[in-house]
């Protein structure tokens, strides 16, 4: 009896699986580059607080986070986030940073794209640590209230809605500004949930052991801007943005929601984590 092995071509196999690797690698390519960073979507999401009042059980706060505002390519996606925004017409919208990528010269183009957003109980914006590196303070200040958001870094605001006081804040830049958290909630009147917008999500771990705190709201991490599927996620982690990638957390009383953001750094790709408003609807326990 005599056995015949079947010849293998090594030169056919690389050959077909350098054509299965165009195949895949072309579309995705196309897909990262000119389709998805343009694909707004919307998340939504119901937070149960449990020290949320009764009265302002389905309040509804839109997150904008990482605009990373790139003129000239950028203005359709800023559209769509007016649009989407116009139609959810939110209770508060917040900004968590992250206007610009590093050209100073796009944050008076930035807050005019985004200028005078509407929602009920207005717009709060805090930095992130492309703008504490980019752009100097008062101009961060200048430009955002010269938007008609308010500016919040290291300083906190009282609401006061329905009869019912809410506390938010903003904390300046974790890695690229000065953080002061004892700043950031002066003026908390024990027993008033707090909503803080802190750009970097990580220190959500000591914060919420440290300080009052209901719902941080945080980004910097874009989601991983593009995900491997199946192997899961990011292929890097940025700098407090290890431990919380994206979605809600809870430890204690306290809660995390960390968005994918609307922009990106680096190439202008996305892939498996399209931009991002997030509708997070507040109950009461
Ligand atoms: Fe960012």
């Amino acid at each position: 009896m005599s056995s015949q092995r079947p010849k293998i071509s090594l030169k056919r196999i690389s050959r077909r699986s350098t054509l299965g690797l165009l195949g895949i690698g072309v579309p995705s390519g196309i897909w990262a580059a000119a389709i998805e960073p343009n694909h707004l979507s919307i998340t939504r999401k119901e937070l149960i607080l449990p020290r949320w009042p009764k009265a302002l059980d389905g309040f509804r706060i839109a997150q904008v986070t990482d605009v990373h505002f790139r003129p000239g390519d950028d203005e359709k996606l800023i559209a769509k986030v007016r649009e989407a925004l116009a139609l959810e017409s939110p209770d508060l919208i917040a900004v968590t940073g992250d206007f610009v990528i590093d050209d100073p010269s796009s944050l008076p183009e930035f807050a005019r794209a985004l200028k005078d957003l509407s929602a009920t109980h207005g717009v709060i914006a805090s930095p992130g640590n492309h703008d504490r590196w980019h752009c100097r303070s008062h101009n961060l200040k200048k430009e955002i209230e010269g938007a008609g958001m308010t500016f919040l870094s290291n300083a906190g605001t009282n609401l006061h809605i329905k009869g019912e006081n809410i506390f938010v804040n903003g904390l300046d830049s974790i890695w690229g500004g000065r953080p002061n958290p004892t700043r950031a909630w002066r003026g908390h009147q024990k027993g008033t949930p707090v909503l803080a917008l802190v750009h970097e999500p990580d220190p959500f771990d000591e914060l919420h052991q440290s300080h009052p705190l209901d719902l941080q709201l945080s980004g910097h991490t874009h989601g991983g801007q593009c995900r491997v599927p199946i192997l899961g996620y990011v292929p890097v982690k940025v700098k407090f943005g290890r431990k919380f990638i994206y979605g809600h957390f809870q430890k204690a009383d306290s809660q995390l929601f960390v968005g994918r953001g609307i922009g990106t750094v680096g190439l202008r790709v996305r892939f498996a984590c399209a931009p991002e408003i997030a509708i997070l609807t507040l109950r009461s326990a």
